[in-house]
């Protein structure tokens, strides 16, 4: 099997819509680390008057992290999967918090304008086919000095943890996976992340498409040296009361 891009994964996610909410409240610590890479934004004042977004929001569980993190802001979730998309509308959104359907390529063309004040993608740039445009297209929606924290599968290299991934993915996930149906989209997930960059390789891409201050930083229990949050920001000062991305008490 091949990797999936596109239309073919976008159709893999509408499939697996109705039964990934589940798939991931098997996998121990999902939604607290979401929370804890969203922390790291270190965004103020509750995110008061804040624009964000939610770059490949699925069924909401990367909206809801960022929402915790800063509950008064607004924030517009993008998606390319009209499936997972259906099942993170049905969810209680308080108002300012607003769905889109597109691909995160197209986002000037489904009406989704900067400046955004902070931009959180859990999840999703292993699964673009151009990673440095969507990072560079990240930049210029940003404001000044506006954030982005990726939370991403992103091995470091080691043999050891490639392995724990392998055993993770053939031994619970994608047998769980092919019983929903989703045999293509579980195995997309092994490749995917085993293909895409290590950490250090994806610090070096954040830093090459032009952000400023990036910061890897681990994720703790069977994700330590598998998941990794990513914190930079766009040149320019950022809005008074921000603490620097990642150094909130809890990472410091
Ligand atoms: C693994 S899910 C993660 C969902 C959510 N962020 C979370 O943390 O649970 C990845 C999501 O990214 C979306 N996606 C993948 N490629 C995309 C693209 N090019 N544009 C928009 N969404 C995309 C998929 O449809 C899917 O819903």
């Amino acid at each position: 099997m091949s990797l999936l891009r596109d239309a073919d994964l976008s159709a893999a996610f509408d499939h697996a819509a109705r039964t990934y909410d589940r798939m991931t409240s098997a996998n121990p610590g999902y939604h607290r680390h979401l929370r804890r890479s969203a922390r790291r934004l270190g965004l103020p004042a509750a995110g008061r008057g804040l624009r964000l977004l939610d770059l490949g929001c699925g069924t909401g569980a990367s909206t809801a992290a960022l929402l915790r993190a800063a509950p008064l802001a607004g924030i517009t979730a993008v998606d390319a999967s009209a499936g997972m998309l259906e099942r993170a509308r049905a969810k209680p959104w308080p108002p300012g918090v607003s769905f889109v359907h597109s691909p995160v390529e197209l986002l000037e063309e489904a009406g989704v304008h900067g400046p955004f004040d902070a931009v959180f993608a859990a999840y999703l740039f292993r699964n673009v086919d151009d990673p440095d445009q969507v990072l560079a297209a990240v930049r210029s929606a940003l404001a000044p000095g506006g954030r982005i924290a990726v939370h991403e599968y992103t091995l470091s290299g080691r043999a050891a943890d490639r392995a724990v991934w392998t055993a993770v993915c053939k031994a619970l996930v994608m047998p769980l996976g092919r019983r929903h149906g989703d045999t293509a989209l579980y195995d997309h997930l092994w490749r995917s992340v085993v293909a895409f960059d290590t950490a250090d390789a994806f610090a070096a891409r954040l830093r090459g498409t032009g952000f400023a201050g990036v910061r890897t930083l681990p994720l703790p229990g069977w994700q330590t040296g598998i998941t990794h949050t990513f914190v930079a920001h766009t040149p320019g000062t950022a809005r008074p009361g921000t603490t620097e991305p990642g150094t909130t008490e809890e990472d410091a």
